[in-house]
């Protein structure tokens, strides 16, 4: 018997309505506008709104999904929340969301892979149903990262949004779907991103608070320099792997982190910028909400058609990175 063909049935995404903007930032931190631009690619980013928490932007994201997928929730078979900003430690945010779904039929987990949880959540989910063991599984990257950032620190606080994208995978006809994911892990470089507070080493304290280890730290230009050196060798094994090669691509759905880590991408892959899907100059950096997003654009702005290849690609904090074949 021939192995299942597993893709994406439909694609779904939400963003807050508050916008923040590189303005609005020159009166918070001290930066401008120009460097922002300059070094990241980025004007403004969304912010939920104080009543939103992570679950609430997946739900509208997953909605949409179902929905293009022609899918009720009760057919969902497993739930994969990718983020690291869930609405609490536990239960987890995938629960949360299968309540709210009604998706009562649904086994339900929390992924943690930071900005490359997605892809590791579409690599789980392909397993599951090539394996026979699920036949529709809801992959949502969710994040509320302005829950997580310092706005008083201009090397952070200028970087990150809120939103969530979210897929339905599902059995697609021969030929098309998922041929190849390329996941890895360099946890030597944990230290390069990372949130400290809050966790069972550095449990939260007036202490921990005060010295704002609840925040998210980071080296950006340790990290700069990982991503830069990942995103075009994972992209590139990735498609060795699926027996295709750089001059296959039709589309480069990267994560959204700066302008300059894409661009570097695109050249290593002989690609113009037309052939990446861009907008994190309207939404910033949204960790595992990203790809998921950026592709649910994609889609809605036609760029997608049938038979086109696709390649997903990603990085961040553990260190982690991933990258997926995908044909339309
Ligand atoms: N406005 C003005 N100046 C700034 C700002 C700002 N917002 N931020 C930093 N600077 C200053 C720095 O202090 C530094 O000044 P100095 O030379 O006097 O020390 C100068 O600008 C240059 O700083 P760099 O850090 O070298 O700037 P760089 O060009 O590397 O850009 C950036 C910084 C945008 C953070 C870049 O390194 C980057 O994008 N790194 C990757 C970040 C990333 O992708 N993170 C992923 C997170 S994903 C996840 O898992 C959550």
């Amino acid at each position: 018997m021939n192995e299942i063909s597993v893709g994406i049935l439909g694609t779904g995404k939400y963003v807050p309505e508050r916008r923040l903007t590189n303005q609005d930032l020159e009166k918070m931190v001290d930066t401008n506008d120009e460097w922002i631009v300059s070094r990241t690619g980025m004007r403004e980013r969304r912010i939920a709104a104080p009543e939103q928490a992570t679950s609430d932007l997946a739900y509208e994201a997953s909605l949409q999904a179902l929905q293009a997928a022609g899918l009720t929730a009760d057919q969902i078979d497993l739930i994969i929340v990718a983020t690291i900003t869930p609405d609490m430690f536990f239960p987890s945010t995938a629960c949360l969301l299968q309540e709210k779904l009604g998706a009562k039929n649904a086994a339900a987990f929390d992924l943690s892979a930071a900005c490359s949880g997605f892809i590791y959540g579409l690599a789980n989910a392909t397993g599951f149903i090539k394996m026979g063991m699920y036949k529709h599984v809801l992959v949502v990257g969710a994040e509320c990262l302005s829950r997580i950032t310092d706005y008083t620190d201009r090397n952070t606080s200028i970087l990150f949004g809120d939103g969530a994208g979210a897929v339905v995978l599902g059995q697609v006809p021969e030929g098309r779907g998922f041929k190849s994911f390329k996941l890895g892990a360099d946890g030597a470089g944990g230290d390069l991103l990372r949130i400290c507070g809050g966790g069972s080493r550095l449990p939260s304290s007036e202490q921990s608070v005060n010295e704002k280890r609840h925040f998210i730290e980071m080296n950006g230009r340790d990290v700069f320099k990982f991503a830069v050196r990942v995103m075009g060798s994972a992209a590139e094994e990735a498609l060795a792997h699926a027996g295709y090669t750089k001059a296959d691509i039709d589309l480069l759905i990267p994560h959204q982190a700066n302008i300059r880590i894409i661009q570097s991408a695109l050249e290593r892959l002989n690609l113009s910028e037309d052939k990446a899907m861009i907008n994190l100059d309207r939404y910033g950096n949204m960790s595992a909400a990203s790809i998921p997003l950026a592709l649910a654009e994609a889609v809605e702005e036609g760029r997608v058609n049938e038979g086109d290849c696709l390649v997903l690609v990603g990085f961040g904090g553990g260190l982690t990175w991933g990258a997926s074949v995908l044909i339309w």
